[in-house]
C-alpha cells in the first residue's frame, strides 16, 4: 500500500544516510595514513586483480543488512558481498519484495582515496525498482526516489537539474552531450578487460548518433567515474546524457535505475551501437549485464519543495 511504501521509503533514507556515513568515516581514516599504499596491494582479492573487496564492503553491507532483516524479515536481501564469493547468480531478482544493495559502490576508488564512490540501496517490488537512495558522502551527495514521489539531490532540489528539452537519443542527438562508460571488471577474455574493443564500439555509437546529425565531433566528453551507480545518478541529474556499461550486475544499477526512471530518463538494456537505435523503447531488465541510460528531457529544474511533502 501507499502507507506501506512511505515507510519503507524513509527507512531506506535514513539507512542511507547512516551507511554513507559509515563510509566518510572509514574513508577519513585512511587518509594521510602511510599504511594505505601497503594496504592498496594487500586488500582482498575477489576475482581477479581489478576485483577488490575491503573491509568497509563487508562492514558496510552487513550493518545494511542486519537493520533489514531486524525492520523487513520477510523481505528478500540481495547484496554484492553477499553474493560476490562465487560469480554464479544463484539468486534471484522475482515478485517477491527484495532489498538489493551495494554497500561501496566504486571499491577502487574508495582505495585510492578518489571521492567516487556511494553506497546504493535498492527496494524492488514485482522486480521493479521503486525505491532508490544512493549516498556519494565525500561528494556531499545524496540521491533519492520512491515512485510517484520524484527524484532528489540532498532532499530538496528536484532531479534533473539541468532543463534539456531535447532527449540525446534515438534520432536528434544535440550537441554537446557527455557521455559516460564504464569498463567492468571482468579479466577473462583479456588482461584489459576488452576495454580498448569497449572504447570504440561506444565511440563508434557517438560517431554514429553525430554523423547522423551531419555534426559529427559533437560529443562535448567521455568520462569513466568507476562507479556504475554514480554515472545514474548523474544522469538523473542532467549532468551525463548518455552512459553505457555492459557488465553490470543487479547491485551496480538498481538504484540508479529507481532514480533515473522516477526523474523522467530512460534505462534500457542495450549494447551500443547495434541496438541504440531502439534502445528508447525497450524496459529494462534487471538482471541482464547490459545497460545503456539517457537523461530526461523537459523535465522542469524549477520545482523545488522537499521530497515528503
Ligand atoms: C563496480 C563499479 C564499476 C563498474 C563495475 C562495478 P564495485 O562496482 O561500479 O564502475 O565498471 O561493473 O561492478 O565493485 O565498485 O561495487
Amino acid at each position: 500500500s501507499k502507507e506501506e511504501l512511505d515507510g519503507i521509503y524513509a527507512f531506506a533514507v535514513n539507512l542511507g544516510k547512516e551507511a554513507g556515513k559509515m563510509l566518510l568515516e572509514a574513508a577519513k581514516l585512511r587518509m594521510g595514513d602511510e599504511r594505505v599504499s601497503e594496504e592498496r596491494k594487500e586488500h582482498v582479492q575477489k576475482e581477479n586483480a581489478v576485483d577488490l573487496v575491503t573491509e568497509t564492503d563487508e562492514d558496510v553491507e552487513a550493518f545494511i543488512k542486519g537493520k533489514i532483516v531486524e525492520k523487513y524479515p520477510s523481505h528478500k536481501f540481495v547484496g554484492e558481498e553477499s553474493y560476490s564469493k562465487g560469480s554464479s547468480r544463484d539468486y534471484l531478482i522475482d515478485d517477491s519484495p527484495t532489498w538489493c544493495v551495494d554497500p561501496l559502490d566504486g571499491t577502487v576508488n574508495y582505495i585510492h582515496l578518489f571521492p567516487m564512490f556511494c553506497v546504493s540501496i535498492a527496494f524492488i517490488h514485482k522486480s521493479k525498482p521503486l525505491i532508490g537512495v544512493i549516498y556519494a558522502p565525500f561528494l556531499n551527495q545524496f540521491f533519492s526516489s520512491c515512485v510517484g514521489r520524484g527524484a532528489w539531490l540532498n532532499e530538496t532540489q528536484r532531479l534533473p537539474l539541468i532543463r534539456n528539452p531535447v532527449p540525446p537519443m534515438p534520432e536528434k542527438a544535440p550537441s554537446g552531450c557527455i557521455f559516460s562508460c564504464e569498463w567492468g571488471k571482468d579479466r577473462k577474455d583479456h588482461p584489459d578487460g576488452n576495454m580498448h574493443r569497449k572504447i570504440e564500439s561506444f565511440m563508434n555509437m557517438a560517431a554514429e548518433i553525430g554523423g547522423r546529425q551531419g555534426r559529427g565531433g559533437m560529443v562535448h566528453g567521455v568520462r569513466s567515474l568507476g562507479s556504475a551507480t554514480l554515472d545514474l545518478a548523474y544522469i538523473a541529474m542532467g549532468a551525463f546524457d548518455i552512459w553505457w556499461e555492459g557488465g553490470c550486475w543487479e547491485w551496480d544499477v538498481a538504484a540508479g535505475v529507481a532514480i533515473v526512471q522516477e526523474a523522467g530518463g530512460l534505462v534500457t538494456t542495450a549494447n551500443p551501437p547495434e541496438d541504440h537505435l531502439t534502445a528508447a523503447i525497450e524496459e529494462v531488465r534487471l538482471g541482464s549485464r547490459l545497460y545503456l541510460a539517457i537523461r530526461p528531457a523537459g523535465a522542469s529544474q524549477t520545482e523545488t519543495g522537499r521530497q515528503t511533502q
